[in-house]
């Protein structure tokens, strides 16, 4: 969406803010041997406390409140008995509506103990979120967030999965601006314009560059032998610094 008023801003720090504690709240209660399922749970509730309900259920009967992905899965995993194990790279997805405003974040959690490998991943891919944040602005071409991510992403010899992309957010799950990818694309010339809502969420890989769809009909992976992350906020484009609508 578009926003033009203080009152559709509000409402989306409100959600945006939700979304951001449920997401640390799951982050912090991650341990070794509790199911994904039992992660959903603390998801669920918080997000039914704060009078916030699943995005993905909602729009999509997704089964779960959360999207839990552990490697190599990497998004739209589905929560259930999967025991989640020392050393996981594991990514939690939370989008929630809230009176009709919708916001989504994401994070990628290595369950201790971690290796260097993944520390540094997912080091560089927030630093690629944090790179394409500072590249967007009012006036600016909308494929400065992919040329921001994609130099991050270089740099530190990370691969970047090209079907996943950042989207509208904000009126509904998914919306226009859609498909803004994380890598740069000289042909797509839209602009940002002041007050658009919209996710950026790269995905860095170790190699991969793509996510396959398994036989749950959700869930996303790549092939076994690579790590990815994943980091993602919602924000409101201004002439300045973007408001992140989802930071904690
Ligand atoms: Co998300
Ligand atoms: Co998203």
């Amino acid at each position: 969406m578009t926003i033009g008023n203080e009152f559709e801003l509000a409402q989306l720090r409100d959600v945006g803010r939700i979304v951001a504690l449920t997401l640390q709240r799951m982050g912090a209660a991650l341990e070794p041997g509790m199911t994904t399922k039992e992660l959903d749970d603390i998801g669920a509730a918080e997000l039914a406390r704060h009078g916030a309900i699943s995005a993905p259920s909602k729009t999509y009967d997704f089964p779960g409140a959360t999207c839990i992905s552990i490697n190599p899965a990497i998004a739209h995993g589905i929560p259930g008995e999967r025991i989640i194990q020392a050393g996981d790279l594991i990514n939690i997805d939370v989008s929630a509506e809230k009176d009709g405003f919708w916001a989504d974040t994401g994070a990628s959690f290595i369950v201790p103990p971690a290796t260097a490998a993944k520390q540094a991943l997912c080091r560089t891919t927030r630093k690629a979120l944090k790179q394409a944040l500072s590249s967007v602005r009012a006036g600016r071409p909308i494929n400065v967030i992919g040329q921001a991510i994609e130099n991050v992403a270089r740099r530190g010899n990370y691969s970047i999965i090209r079907n996943l992309q950042s989207h509208g957010v904000g009126g509904a799950l998914h919306e226009e601006p859609a498909h803004i990818p994380s890598y740069y694309d000289p042909a797509d010339t839209r602009e940002l314009k002041e007050g658009m809502v919209f996710t950026i969420e790269p995905f860095l890989s170790t190699g991969a560059e793509w996510a396959d769809e398994e036989d749950d009909g959700w869930t996303l992976s790549t092939p076994p032998e690579y790590l990815t992350a994943q980091y993602e906020h919602s924000l409101v484009v201004t002439k300045g610094t973007p408001i992140v609508l989802t930071a904690a």
